[in-house]
């Protein structure tokens, strides 16, 4: 019988290791990609409809430690593959191409877009790796499944020496119009949409984002395109939209776990009567924090009533620390924090308390819990899975304020939607959230818990391959 095997591959594994007194430790990676996956293989268990589940990404850590850590223990649910890949080539892949032209690119900050050919080559490197990597285990019966903008080439180049692997690929982030799209240099962009189009089924979180790519293939290759199918020479390739969900039980069920509790309760009486807002990101300036500020502090300047009676927290969680559009963005925060604490701040009272550190989960349940409002603010956002999480924490109350600019949006209309660029908005957003009563509160989170419940991380995989299933044989029948 032919073994049916599930193998996904990502830039980012789902841990780091650590080495602490001659023994591995595990930490966790940030971020939704692996926050996602990471769901998915922990509870759709080593069954279903796959004989064996694979996860493949690069390595943060020397290969002796990988050595000295299966050793010392394995993974249940699903095996990793980590790839060692040279330093150098590795930095110029994640801190140039990926994260100093193609995130900021894609995200609508042309001005921060670093072109340089060097990095590109890097870029093309890398992802080589990964497919020579993956043509040494492929086999008949396997299902590729290849995530995010790290790896945009990987399916064509997979595609060349395997006409008939079945390829899905996904896009975490949004998909620029054509316009912006086109800044890239030309090599560039053909590469990556030929690159794309080695996949059967390409998955991005909104309809605006598909209708974006589609555009840009069109413009960039000539190829036609009828709805979401492209028609290549020799195949056909869909491109659809599925919006990624969370482990909704996850968090739900986190309500009435003792250790959440118990925090909950603890950081609720250090503020007593107090609102609580609270937001969580990773340092980038895709998140809008400091626009975020610039509201509170608006909000507390036009409203003196509030001061003493809302305190906002503000968690940062360190990422991509070495490029320098991330290195300012933190000190233009911590800067911006300090004027408005020491603004505002009295004897008794500081508005904002800010953490730069990475959460558990209990502590992020619990803050997501204890919060009377969840203000989430990117400038431009692929999803935003921390939208969903809040709702998900709330048994009956709290006002989440997010974003229009997040894909989140489009599924949450029932939030309180804010342009995160305009502080009068964000600041009147705050101030509706505070005072908005009980009744709405809950039927609002009712509403959302229903969506966010149904439309969970496994609908959105079994979503996924369930098309990518089909789409093979729309391929075969048109044959
Ligand atoms: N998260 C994390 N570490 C933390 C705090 C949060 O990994 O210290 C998780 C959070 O639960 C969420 C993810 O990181 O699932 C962030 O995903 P989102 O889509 O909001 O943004 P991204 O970081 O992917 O841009
Ligand atoms: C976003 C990207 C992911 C990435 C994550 C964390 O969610 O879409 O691909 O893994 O950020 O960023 P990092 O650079 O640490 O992997």
């Amino acid at each position: 019988v032919m073994q049916k095997r599930l193998i996904v591959v990502s830039n980012r594994l789902p841990f780091q290791l650590l080495e602490k007194n001659n023994s591995v430790t595990l930490k966790e990676s940030d971020g939704g990609l692996v926050s996602a996956l990471k769901s998915y293989f922990e509870t759709s268990g080593p069954q279903g409809t796959f004989n064996s589940k694979w996860w493949i990404g690069s390595a943060d850590f020397p290969e002796k430690r990988w050595k000295k850590y299966i050793a010392q223990e394995q993974t249940s649910s699903f095996s990793v593959e980590p790839l060692f890949i040279e330093k150098k080539t590795y930095n110029k892949f994640y801190n140039g191409f990926c994260n100093a032209t193609l995130w900021p690119l894609f995200h609508y900050f042309p001005s921060f877009v670093e072109f340089d050919e060097e990095t590109f080559k890097s870029y093309e490197e890398v992802n080589r790796h990964f497919a020579d990597k993956l043509l040494t285990i492929l086999q008949p019966g396997d299902t590729l499944w290849i995530h995010d903008y790290q790896l945009m080439l990987l399916p064509g180049m997979i595609r060349e020496q395997r006409p008939d692997a079945t390829i899905g690929y996904f896009l975490h982030i949004p998909f620029p119009s054509f316009e912006v799209f086109r800044m890239l240099h030309r090599p560039w962009k053909e590469k990556i949409i030929n690159g794309l189009l080695g996949a059967d089924l390409i998955g991005f979180h909104t309809h605006e984002y598909v209708q974006h790519f589609l555009k840009s293939v069109q413009m960039v290759t000539g190829y036609d395109y009828q709805f979401r199918t492209v028609f290549l020479k020799d195949r056909i390739v869909k491109a659809d939209l599925f919006p990624l969900g969370i482990d909704f039980d996850k968090f739900h069920n986190a309500t009435r776990s003792t250790e959440v509790t118990t925090l909950r309760n603890s950081i609720r009486s250090n503020f007593e009567d107090k609102k609580i807002i609270f937001s969580v990101d990773r340092l980038d300036y895709t998140k809008g924090i400091t626009h975020r500020l610039s509201g509170f502090e608006r909000f507390l300047e036009l409203h003196p009533e509030w001061r003493e009676r809302v305190v906002f927290v503000l968690v940062v969680v360190p990422s991509r620390q070495i490029i320098s559009k991330y290195n300012e963005r933190k000190k233009l925060i911590e800067e911006h924090i300090g004027r408005v604490n020491g603004k505002y701040s009295t004897l008794k009272w500081q508005p904002i308390i800010y953490r730069y550190n990475h959460l558990s989960f209990d502590e992020l349940s619990a803050l997501y819990q204890v919060a009377d409002v969840g203000l989430i603010t990117p400038l431009r956002d692929g999803m935003n899975l921390v939208a969903k999480e809040y709702v998900a924490s709330q048994t009956t109350q709290g006002v989440l304020i997010l974003s229009e600019l997040a894909g989140a949006a489009n599924e949450m209309g029932e939030a309180l939607q804010v342009n995160p660029m305009d502080r009068e908005e964000v600041s009147h957003a705050i101030h509706t959230a505070l005072i908005m009563d009980a009744s709405e509160q809950q039927q609002k989170i009712e509403v959302l818990h229903k969506r966010l419940r149904e439309y969970n991380v496994i609908h959105w995989v079994n979503d996924f391959l369930k098309q990518l299933e089909e789409t093979k044989e729309h391929q075969k029948a048109q044959q």
